[in-house]
């Protein structure tokens, strides 16, 4: 695990608060990277990436989902129209809070869903509650990431799956990578990642199953080349400026994270986690 120990939850929170328009600017109601098959759009992209994790979690309809870290409420919304799922939302930030709620409405889906603000590492729901756990790039930002893992093992009924996307430190890094990694969560807010291995090893020792592990680093780092490109076209920058400068540096870490990808210093993993 690498770590970024000046990283605060207050200065995430902010920055999801004050950033989530950029984001929605830039990339669009998904705050997740893309999964490219093809020359897919990247609006399709992104959609694939949460098709994927349905598939290998074996999500059904009706499912009662727990979604952390659930951004604008892209993954929420998605479950509950297509998939005919009742979704929990879970996220830091009173902006999105706001934004997915009201998002859902406008999409006829307010019964299937709902959205809370709170913090995924101390919120709590009843034991064998949820069919799913599901988290897409939450829990980078997670300061005690096994604990959580274990909690949220807790919510899961008896044949209920974990479903997580995560940016991975790489195997056995040089100090090289290691500089790459601290760089990635110092402007991305993140706290630490972790390898693949210590997820595994988190999952197992929450009493859960390791059902799928998957590797989707050369699926979705395309993303990161679009999302460069964009903020140069868009002069996203003179947007950005009417923002708390501090809050903006992860718009100039885009080729630092594609440099990371590329060398091996970091990966972007998929893991479904059974509970039996
Ligand atoms: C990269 S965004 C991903 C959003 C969403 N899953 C998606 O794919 O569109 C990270 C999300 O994690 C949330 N988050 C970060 N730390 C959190 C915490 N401690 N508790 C709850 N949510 C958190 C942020 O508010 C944000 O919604």
């Amino acid at each position: 695990m690498i770590s970024c120990p000046t990283i605060r939850k207050d200065v995430i929170r902010r920055h999801y608060d004050v950033s989530t328009l950029l984001y929605r600017l830039l990339w669009g109601p998904h705050i997740h990277h893309g999964y490219w098959e093809g020359n897919e759009s990247p609006q399709v992209a992104q959609i694939q990436l949460s098709e994927r994790l349905v598939e290998a979690a074996g999500i059904e309809a009706g499912d009662k989902v727990v979604d952390i870290g659930c951004g604008m409420g892209g993954s929420s919304r998605l479950l509950a129209s297509r998939y005919g799922c009742d979704v929990t939302g879970v996220t830091l930030s009173a902006f999105q809070r706001r934004w997915a709620s009201m998002a859902s409405m406008r999409y006829g889906l307010g019964q299937q869903t709902r959205f809370v603000r709170a913090d995924a590492e101390s919120i709590d729901f009843p034991a064998e509650n949820f069919d799913a756990v599901w988290s897409i790039e939450c829990t980078e930002h997670l300061f005690d990431k096994p604990a959580f893992v274990r909690r949220a093992a807790q919510w899961l009924k008896p044949g209920g799956a974990m479903a997580i996307c995560a940016w991975l430190a790489g195997p056995n890094l040089d100090a090289g990578q290691r500089q790459q990694v601290f760089d990635v969560c110092e402007g991305f807010f993140c706290p630490s990642l972790a390898t693949s291995d210590e997820y595994v090893g988190w999952f197992r020792d929450a009493g859960l199953e390791v059902e799928f592990v998957a590797d989707w680093t050369k699926q979705v780092d395309r993303t990161w080349e679009i999302c460069r490109d964009r903020v140069h076209r868009f002069a996203i920058h003179r947007v950005a400026h009417w923002v708390d400068r501090g809050q903006i540096i992860f718009l100039d870490r885009f080729q630092t994270i594609l440099d990371a990808y590329r060398s091996g210093a970091m990966e972007y993993g998929c893991f479904v986690a059974r509970k039996r």
